[in-house]
């Protein structure tokens, strides 16, 4: 049976949260495999909205086994908050499982994470502030600390110990802040181990048998493959793998890339991007404004799920969202918010680049060059007409139909789900995904 992997497609929140609660229904595993708690899932369902950082968006369904892979980095007092938080709106969380082999975030990591952008001052990353970017530093540079060495405090203090020293130098010294007590740390790591340890497990283990059992099991990605460390939009990216690309998706549960059988790509029917970096298609005009503002009131709006900040807003970019297809594999595409479209009177597709007067279908890998790039358009009739009660491609008004079609032809790749709406239930499926 398969393992379908579901991956952001552009710059994050595009509504993987969203698809994988629907896809979920037919899993038996869902499994976060990149990433921390950057990443903000918005998902509405028949038990209310929640907004998840770190838990997988399986976890509303009583029956599946939600883990969180060695790829994550885990931010104990936010995964502990969030269990917490969804135990008291009557979730169950029992079937949660986090590997040991997975990165914690340490105090400095957010420490570093925010004196760092001020150093960069002009050229900052914007991050969100988490302290993500600095543990991979530390993951890469072999100074990590893991879920396991926090559940035995002889582990702990010796693997806290180098790893702080080294900190407060950076601190103290690149910096010139205060240092981290080495005390203080270890108590409340301690006390983190001991409250997580009876969710931490094999997290492998529980994949492959599911999957040798003949059971679904579903990846749930996290930011969007244009922030990807190797293929995005470097260096203002984030600081993990979030594609499917390089084994992201395999590496961050610990399995083989042979055992993925197909990898889904959700898009947004329009780009936004938080943070800083390159935008070709950015828009500043009243459009941005109302794709922003849609379902601002129902707190639907384009505004980070994690820091609250306004999303940059821009038209589809088919040159970049083809990159992403090819890097990453994709079989399919699940197109989400094409209600967000539904008043306009016309919209816009970017089909190529105009670079120094040549026209170019590829991202140049060039920071400067991306951001010299001039948007070539297309533009197709809106359809101004509501479509989030359709549920059937036919449902769909036909200038809807043709922008779908039009998608898939520029991407090169099947829309095989449409989303119409935040909740559940407001879906078209084209072709199962399962
Ligand atoms: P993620 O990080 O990819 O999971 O996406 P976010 O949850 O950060 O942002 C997506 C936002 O769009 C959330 O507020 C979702 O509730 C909402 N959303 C998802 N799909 C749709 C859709 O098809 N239509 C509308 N109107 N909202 C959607
Ligand atoms: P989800 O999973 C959108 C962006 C930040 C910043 C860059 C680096 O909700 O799609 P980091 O804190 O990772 O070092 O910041 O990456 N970023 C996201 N943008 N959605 C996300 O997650 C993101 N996670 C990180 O805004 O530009
Ligand atoms: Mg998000």
């Amino acid at each position: 049976m398969p393992i379908v992997v579901v991956v952001g497609g552009q710059w994050g929140d595009e509504g993987k949260g969203r698809i994988v609660d629907l896809l979920a229904r037919k899993a038996r595993v869902v499994a976060r495999y990149s990433a921390g708690n950057n990443a903000g899932h918005t998902v509405v369902n028949d038990r209310g909205e929640f907004r998840l950082h770190l838990v997988p968006a399986g976890i509303f369904y009583p029956e599946k086994t939600c883990v969180i892979g060695n790829g994550v980095a885990i931010d104990p007092e936010v995964l502990l908050d969030e269990i917490a938080q969804l135990q008291s709106r009557g979730i169950d969380t029992s079937r949660l499982v986090v590997s040991d082999r997975a990165q914690v975030i340490m105090p400095w990591h957010k420490l570093i994470d925010r004196l760092d952008e001020q150093l960069r001052g002009a050229n900052a990353i914007g991050t969100t502030g988490k302290g993500v970017g600095p543990c991979f530093v530390d993951k890469v540079a072999r100074r990590g600390i893991r879920v396991a060495d926090l559940l035995r405090t002889e582990d702990l203090v010796e693997r806290v110990k180098p790893a702080l020293e080294f900190a407060n130098r950076l601190i103290t010294g690149v910096y010139g802040a205060d240092p981290i007590s080495f005390t203080e740390c270890i108590e409340r790591y301690k006390e983190f181990g001991q409250r997580l340890k009876p969710y931490v497990g094999d997290v492998q283990s529980i994949i492959l048998e599911a999957h040798r059992r003949g059971e679904h099991v579903l990846l749930e990605g996290a930011q969007g493959s244009l922030l990807d460390l190797d293929h995005g939009t470097y260096p203002y990216v984030t600081s993990s793998v979030p594609s499917s690309s390089s084994g992201g998706a395999a590496l961050g549960v610990g399995i083989g890339p042979t055992e993925i059988s197909r990898v889904v790509g959700v898009f947004k029917s329009y780009c936004t991007r938080v943070g800083n970096g390159p935008f070709p298609t950015e828009l500043f005009d009243e459009t941005a404004e109302k794709l922003r503002d849609h379902g601002k009131e129902h707190g639907h709006g384009e505004y980070g799920t994690t820091t609250g900040r306004p999303r940059r807003i821009g038209w589809l970019d088919a040159v970049a969202a083809r990159y992403s297809v090819r890097f990453n594999g994709l079989s399919a595409v699940a197109l989400t918010r094409l209600d967000v479209l539904d008043d306009l009177p016309a919209i816009k597709i970017c089909t190529a680049y105009e670079l120094g007067g040549r026209i170019i279908d590829t991202l140049p890998a060039s920071d400067s060059l991306l951001r010299q790039v001039r948007p070539v358009y297309e533009e197709l009739p809106g359809w101004q007409q509501p479509t989030t009660h359709c549920r059937s491609f036919d449902d769909l008004p036909p200038q809807a139909k043709a922008f779908v079609r039009r998608v898939e032809e520029l991407l090169q790749c099947p829309v095989d789900l449409i989303s119409v709406g935040p909740e559940r239930e407001q879906a078209i499926i084209v072709n199962p995904i399962f």
